[in-house]
């Protein structure tokens, strides 16, 4: 019997079974809500598909949209660690075995390389998988959250760090397992961190990936590439938009600029997708954005509006990138689909809420348990449907 151990909101283990079902419920949500208008739809299609950082969160989400959705073959990189006899492997090894399972039982092509994507070796992998496979992809999906990258030509170890820019940081976390709520205080970061969280979390390899592949070849014509970016509120912009990580998503937003235009002459397109706040393995260490995402989730909630990661990306392919007519795009250039998020009546309720939360009033205008169940369901834990006893 496997238990969850969680310390700082970091889980340190997990449990094989609950992460095959998970996958299996977000298949399951897929085939119920987007698998129907995906195949009535007249208009464009991805026909095959490379996904990188492809085992949890939004990436899985849009492997498993890619298809469960649309039928399309996949090509998965993430990176993972494997079980040994002492410790569970990585939430991602399980979730890519569950997911290749899943594919083959309904004659869905899938290939899955487990190795680190800052790699060139992983890149020229990848390249001999599409061609074993579909051939060529139309549709890359960039989605790596990842604390370090070597750079490959230097060989130099960048560490990307969540802190404030130019001020320092004071806010509320919430340790997610047992409810209590802290006040963390985050020093300002230093040009040097700030430089490094660019190198890891910026659009630099996002940007590697697109050249290597259209010179191996294995893009195909109308080419797409999407990678994720998130904006949020301006009470959150301190720590995050403002902040070290802001600086690496602009980043990541001017690549896509630089990467619409590369593939021109193919017909393809470049772009950042502003996603919804979500409890992922990801976010769950950003400090202060646990209670603003627990006070969003209980109003989203209550208004009828939440979405999880699957949502997100069916809404994504179904409405953006394939729906009805072009890709529809702020005045920056961005797909938003944290458009339910950002609805100003959800953001003045969010905000007023945030104001006056107290350990005794959390319960009542947060959703602790709806972000500690999707943070554990990452990890393979309150899956339901899982007979944890067994
Ligand atoms: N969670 C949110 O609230 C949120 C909101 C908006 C945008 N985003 C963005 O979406 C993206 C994905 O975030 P997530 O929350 O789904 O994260 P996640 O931690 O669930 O997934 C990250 C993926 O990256 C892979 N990965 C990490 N390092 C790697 C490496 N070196 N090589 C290969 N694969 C590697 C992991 O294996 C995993 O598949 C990030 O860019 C994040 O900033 C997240």
């Amino acid at each position: 019997m496997i238990e969850p151990m969680v310390r700082n909101n970091i889980c340190l283990n997990v449990h094989p079974a609950g992460c095959a079902a998970m996958v299996k419920n977000w298949i399951r949500e897929t085939e119920e809500t987007a698998a129907p208008a995906a195949k009535a739809s007249s208009g464009p299609k991805p026909k095959s598909v490379l996904v990188i950082g492809c085992s949890t969160g939004y990436g899985l989400a849009s492997r498993i949209v890619s298809a469960f959705a649309y039928g399309a073959p996949t090509v998965g990189v993430s990176f993972e660690r494997a079980p040994s006899e002492k410790k569970t492997g990585s939430p991602g090894w399980y979730d890519n075995r569950a997911f290749d399972a899943e594919a083959a039982s309904r004659g869905i092509y899938s290939a899955t390389i487990e190795s680190d994507a800052f790699a060139k070796e992983t890149k020229l992998q990848t390249i001999e998988a599409i061609r074993k496979g579909p051939g060529t992809v139309d549709l890359v999906i960039y989605s790596i959250a990842s604390p370090v990258r070597t750079d490959p030509e230097t060989g130099v170890m960048y560490r990307s760090v969540i802190k404030p820019i130019g001020r320092t940081y004071s806010g509320l976390t919430v340790d997610l397992v047992t409810g209590e709520l802290k006040e963390s205080y985050i020093s300002t970061a230093t040009q040097e961190e700030a430089d490094a969280t660019v190198k890891v979390m910026g659009g630099e390899d996002w940007k590697l990936w697109i050249d290597a592949l259209a010179e191996a070849k294995v893009l195909a014509r109308g080419v797409r590439t999407v990678a994720f970016s998130y904006i949020g509120p301006s009470l959150s912009h301190d720590i995050y938009r403002e902040g070290t990580i802001g600086r690496a998503k602009e980043d990541l937003e001017r690549t896509a600029v630089a990467i619409d235009r590369s593939l021109s002459p193919l017909g393809g397109h470049g772009w950042v997708s502003v996603n919804k706040a979500m409890s992922t393995r990801a976010s769950a260490v950003i400090p202060g954005i646990g209670v603003y995402i627990a006070v969003l989730y209980k109003v989203m909630k209550e208004r009828g509006v939440h979405e999880d990661c699957v949502g997100q990306i069916v809404r994504l392919f179904c409405d953006r990138l394939y729906g009805a007519g072009d890709t529809a795009v702020d005045p920056a250039g961005l797909i938003r689909i944290d458009d339910l998020e950002m609805a100003s009546e959800i953001q003045k309720e969010t905000t007023a809420r945030m104001k006056k939360i107290t350990a005794a009033n959390l319960p009542e205008l947060a959703d602790i348990d709806g972000v500690r169940s999707d943070f554990l369901e990452a990890h393979g834990f309150a899956v339901p449907g899982v007979d944890y006893s067994a």
